[in-house]
């Protein structure tokens, strides 16, 4: 598995950027992509050349609500005016807002918010929660995962420890049981077992879907069990679904909640989303985070939730999303899995290949881990138009 994580690229492209030299001055660790954006609007960026590209990866699906927004515009220029930012040493009214609106979006029960700044750092922080209110050794995760960079984050991460880990052990031991195996997810669920952690869509691993039987499995086994079972919604979360959360569709939740990426559009936001129940067991010092919760983060978090809520974007999504799915299938597309708008187009030839066909085409979508899936990740405001576009491109494109 392609554990260079969340890259839409190919090191070939990497010499053609058309940036100030950044690559002089800062370590070569992305090679990109042939195109340098300037500014966006909507659902397309603008580059420096000219070029005027549907985007359709959203920056790792950052950009949920698009380019120019004017909610969200708004939102952080007038929070910018105000108070850049100020730390959790001092109660904030927005960041008693922005906790009461994404609690308010989560599934019920889940009502307790701690932001942090990524989603390595909540999936990091959910992780080292569990691990302590159960004092137990074992987490349980799923194979083709892809949780984060850090140290707690890779151990859970599927292939980490072959690939970029780079830590000499793991923080604690893990468990991996293949996708959808309820067998092996029983048998691997113990008294030893702190948590169940798993995306509900692995998105790194090509936008692949675990059944609503396997998620709500996860939580009941765990929690008979006595341990925490934790949903990464960092990437399908957030209305990517066409829910709120993909635990939002269950009639079970997790104990643990995390997301982030289009949390705040843009802005860098994370968030650990809990019961009161259990954060009501942390006190002063059992968390902590500089930037997370910063004013600036929570203006453009209520700007997003307010988006979603009040455009009618989940019904877009869903909308949509059943559109690319039936017309997608077209030139080298042969098959599309997924949900939502964190969809996975299954190609006769390399993905690679059909992205930089899409790019010529003025296009930006993504690759994944598999390298026969093209990840689509697009702003949640994309409508049937843009799909009438990506259509046309692909059917030039040679299966
Ligand atoms: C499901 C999932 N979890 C966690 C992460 C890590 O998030 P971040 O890069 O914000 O640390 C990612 C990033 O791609 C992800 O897709």
């Amino acid at each position: 598995m392609d554990l260079s994580g969340d890259l839409p690229m190919d090191p070939t492209t990497h010499a053609a950027a058309t940036g100030p030299a950044e690559q002089d001055w800062t370590p070569p660790v992305y090679p990109q992509l042939p195109i340098e954006p300037v500014s966006g609007e909507g659902c397309f960026v603008l580059t420096t050349d000219g070029r005027r590209i549907l985007d359709l990866y959203g920056g790792h699906a950052v950009a949920s609500l698009g380019y120019g927004h004017p909610r969200l515009t708004a939102a952080i220029t007038a929070q910018a005016r105000r108070l850049v930012f100020q730390s959790n040493a001092v109660p904030m009214s927005i960041r008693g807002e922005a906790a009461r609106a994404l609690a308010g979006f989560a599934p019920a029960g889940l009502d307790r918010v701690f932001l942090v700044n990524s989603g390595a750092e909540a999936n990091e922080n959910a992780l080292r929660l569990a691990l302590r209110f159960t004092g137990r050794p074992r987490v349980v995760a799923i194979e083709g995962a892809f949780h984060g960079r850090t140290a707690a984050a890779g151990a859970v991460t599927w292939g980490a420890a072959a690939g970029w880990y780079g830590f000499p052990r793991t923080p604690f031991d893990v468990t991996f049981v293949p996708r959808d195996d309820l067998d092996a997810l029983a048998a691997a669920v113990d008294h030893d077992t702190a948590a169940v952690i798993l995306e509900p869509v692995q998105g790194v691993a090509g936008a692949v879907d675990l059944s609503p039987e396997f998620l709500a499995a996860a939580c009941e086994l765990t929690r008979d069990a006595g341990g925490l079972s934790i949903f990464d919604e960092v990437q399908c979360g957030m209305g990517r679904s066409g829910h709120p959360f993909v635990a939002s569709t269950l009639d079970v939740v997790p104990d643990l909640l995390t997301t982030a990426k289009g949390l705040a559009g843009g802005v860098p936001a994370g968030a650990v989303i809990t019961s009161a129940g259990l954060a009501g067991r942390l006190g002063p010092g059992d968390l902590g985070t500089t930037f997370g919760g910063g004013p600036l983060a929570c203006a453009a978090i209520l700007a997003v939730i307010g988006a979603i809520e009040d455009e009618g974007l989940l019904a877009r999504v869903q909308r949509v999303s059943e559109t690319l799915r039936e017309r997608c299938v077209v030139g080298p597309v042969t098959g599309v899995q997924g949900r939502g708008f964190l969809l996975g187009l299954r190609c006769s030839r390399p993905a690679r290949e059909v992205r930089d066909a899409l790019l010529e085409r003025d296009i930006l979508a993504g690759t994944s881990g598999d390298p026969a899936v093209l990840r689509l990740l697009p702003p949640l405001v994309l409508g049937e138009e843009h799909v009438d576009q990506l259509v046309e491109a692909l059917g030039e494109i040679p299966a």
